[in-house]
């Protein structure tokens, strides 16, 4: 692989850079939303169902590993790994984007990993939302991917020296979702979708969003430590944290999958954003973290007790199966009420 390309050496840079500005207190506002228990639950903690429905296909868990990376030797790794801890969990996991294989082709083993970890699993391609419809097959066929993300990313762009300065998506998105025969997710990478963005995605006939929210990893902090000219830091201000865009799609999760990510740190935030209305729950900076600091069977157990975790959250609140955690009670406190009003969201 071609060491000093430049796309390539920033793959690495985000891997690192991920880690180095990795907290564990996420601020994707979770802790402004209560649940409240069951004090008569009438189930058994043996009985509860985790397993769920994603497109179509049956997964273990409400939960997936989002897009990270691929391109570079240490992507292959991390690739490697997410696809294997993913066929031991069976929950889907997502390609980095795959814009680089596209044009370095000795670049693709890098992603094909994930099929090959994952022979059987649920494997998600990524291209930007500025890939055509053509390449976007390409991205498909080449992990034969059982759906399609587009990222939808400009604040990034923005706040990177070398990033795109034209952002003309939605004809694209709407090529690609018309001419792609997988399910099209189309996803931000962590400044939050609004309910205005998901009428004009919905408009071009996408059916599934990733809202993916603030709170957690930062792509103004990270190209910011990567721009030495400009400082632009502060572009996260304009976002959307995971659960103001969660309410911001209310109006839309009857007629559209919402899936959900952006700063996930503990079952509890897991159990909140689906009873926010996600259908599932995608995490990026969790995983990677746990694979940089520690090893690949450290973070499988940190998932199984993840897992146990979830369980033990649906007994105490008497859910018995997924759907069931969306009749939980809920209270949201005095700043969420207002987001609400504010954005008049109905
Ligand atoms: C990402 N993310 C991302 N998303 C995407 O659609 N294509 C991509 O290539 C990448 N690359 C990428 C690299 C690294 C190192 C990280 C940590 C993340 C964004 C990711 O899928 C997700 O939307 C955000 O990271 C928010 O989720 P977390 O990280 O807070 O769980």
């Amino acid at each position: 692989m071609p060491k000093q390309d430049p796309q390539i050496q920033r793959k690495v840079e985000h891997l690192f850079l991920a880690e180095k500005f990795f907290t564990d207190k996420a601020s994707a506002d979770f802790d402004k939303v209560r649940l409240l228990h069951d004090a008569l639950p009438e189930l058994s903690l043996k009985d509860i169902d985790l397993s769920t429905s994603f497109l179509g296909r049956k997964i273990s868990m409400p939960i997936y590993f989002n897009a990270i990376t691929g391109g570079s030797r240490q992507s292959a790794r991390f690739n490697s790994q997410l696809a294997t801890l993913a066929k031991e969990l069976n929950i889907p996991v997502s390609s980095g984007s795959m814009g680089v294989a596209l044009r370095l082709p000795e670049t693709e083993t890098s992603f094909k990993v994930l099929r090959e970890n994952n022979p059987n699993g649920i494997v998600i391609s990524n291209v930007s939302a500025k890939a055509n419809a053509e390449q976007a097959k390409t991205a498909v066929d080449m992990v034969n991917a059982d759906a399609l993300q587009i990222h939808l990313n400009n604040l990034q762009e923005l706040a990177m020296p070398e990033g795109d300065k034209e952002f003309f998506w939605l004809d694209n998105i709407k090529d690609i979702v018309k001419s792609i025969k997988v399910p099209v997710i189309v996803k931000e990478v962590g400044f939050g979708i609004s309910q205005n963005n998901l009428a004009d995605l919905y408009n071009v006939g996408v059916k599934f969003v990733d809202i993916s929210g603030s709170g957690g990893t930062d792509f103004a902090q990270i190209e910011s430590e990567r721009n030495h000219e400009l400082d632009l830091t502060y572009l996260d201000q304009l976002s959307l944290s995971t659960v103001e865009a969660l309410l911001e799609s209310i109006p839309y999760q009857k007629k559209m999958t919402v899936l959900a990510s952006g700063g996930i740190r503990t079952p509890m935030d897991v159990i909140k954003a689906i009873r926010l209305g996600a259908n599932a729950v995608g995490m990026s900076g969790l995983v990677l973290h746990h694979l940089q600091k520690t090893s690949l069977e450290e973070t499988k157990i940190f998932f199984d007790q993840f897992t146990k975790q979830l369980q033990i959250i649906m007994a105490a609140i008497g859910a018995k199966t997924i759907t069931d955690i969306k009749k939980a009670p809920i209270i949201l406190d005095g700043s969420l009420t207002n987001y609400i009003k504010q954005r008049n969201i109905k």
